[in-house]
């Protein structure tokens, strides 16, 4: 199969058809976003959903995130549409953010991986919101990648992963948050974060006030427990490179480094100049969307260099860094040192 890019700022209208045409048909398009790029297929058709997990490598048990352009479409994808969720879109959507609610009978289980429950998200990109309005569908769609390998913020590495695998890529640019939607469980309440994003829990607690946080956020599922999001058992965001985060100062992490031979840094702007080594840097220290937005690019660029050893600075866990942090932990298969 041949894989066509198509520019939506350059070419808007043969985009918005030819993405249209090709999910009417029950093909996957890979599409752009505000977080990172989708594969998307119609959500209310099991032949074309299976072909997402196809294209992507993915376990059928993870389930995927139905995208849709304006509130009135939730309520056919749900049971109901729980008070808290009504307050949280009215306050946040279009936004990063995925809430997820018990099914209605029009998700298949191809969709919610045989769960009974529904992940919706209503993206912020003005373009994904265009080609969903104008292919008139719900669309499920998870991060562009092959499974496994970080997610894409651009329409490039969609390519290196997809080529031949799916006959269109819509290109919107760069990915503006450059991590995934954050994902907040309204089927139990208190909701429970499954996973951090570009819609922080503080913002979100002050809105609907108390969120459960889950475990894997922050650690490492025990061997055999069952995650509350499947997507969060399987290794992710995982770069050649073998890495580890080390919780210290720079002044302790230079010093620490300096010592040893054939180490890669991944580090804050500015660090690398004082650094000996090859470094990588992944935003600004006290910027947590300037962190977001850098660093999938930052994990690929390590394998570009052949990085093989890594030692990586340590996010803080406040604001949007708890979900760099989130990141950052499972692609150094949660290794951390303390200095
Ligand atoms: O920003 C995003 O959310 C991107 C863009 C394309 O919208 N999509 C994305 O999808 O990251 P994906 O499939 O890579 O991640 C979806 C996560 C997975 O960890 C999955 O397990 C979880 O959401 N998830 C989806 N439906 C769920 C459900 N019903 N219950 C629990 N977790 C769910
Ligand atoms: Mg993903």
């Amino acid at each position: 199969m041949k894989t066509e890019i198509i520019d939506i700022k350059t070419e808007y209208d043969r985009a918005l058809q030819e993405s249209a045409r090709l999910l009417q048909n029950g093909e996957v398009v890979g599409i752009p976003t505000e977080t990172v790029y989708g594969l998307a297929a119609n959500a209310l058709d099991e032949t074309a959903v299976k072909k997402i997990y196809e294209a992507k490598g993915r376990p059928s048990d993870n389930p995927l995130i139905v995208h849709i352009a304006k509130f009135e479409d939730l309520a056919p994808l749900v049971r109901e549409i729980p008070e808290k969720v009504k307050v949280m879109a009215e306050k946040f959507w279009p936004a990063p953010l995925t809430m997820i609610m018990k099914k209605s009978d029009r998700i298949s289980n191809v969709v919610s991986g045989n769960l009974d429950t529904v992940a919706v998200r209503m993206p912020k990109s003005e373009a994904a919101r265009a080609i969903i309005k104008n292919c008139g569908l719900p669309l499920a769609a998870p991060s562009a990648n092959l499974s496994g390998s970080p997610s894409p913020t651009n329409a490039k590495y969609v390519f290196e992963d997809m080529n031949g695998r799916i006959p269109l890529i819509i290109d919107g640019g760069n990915c503006e948050i450059g991590v995934e939607s954050t994902v907040i469980s309204f089927a139990e309440d208190p909701p429970r974060l499954l996973r951090p994003g570009g819609v922080t829990l503080e913002e979100m607690t002050e809105v609907i006030g108390e969120i459960v946080v889950d475990d894997a956020v922050l650690n490492k599922l025990e061997e055999g427990a069952v995650a509350s999001s499947p997507g969060m058992k399987y290794k992710h965001y995982a770069p050649k490179a073998d890495i580890t985060l080390i919780k210290s100062t720079f002044e302790e992490f230079k010093a620490f480094i300096e010592n040893q031979a054939d180490i890669t840094a991944l580090c804050f702007d500015g660090e690398g100049k004082e650094l000996s080594c090859p470094f990588v840097e992944y935003g600004d220290i006290s910027d947590g969307y300037s962190q977001s937005s850098r660093l999938f690019d930052a994990l690929r660029e390590l394998d570009e260099m052949g990085a093989k050893t890594v030692y990586a600075r340590c996010p803080d866990t406040k604001g949007m860094e708890l979900a760099v942090y989130n990141r950052l932990i499972r692609s150094a298969g949660f290794k951390i040192k303390v200095l």
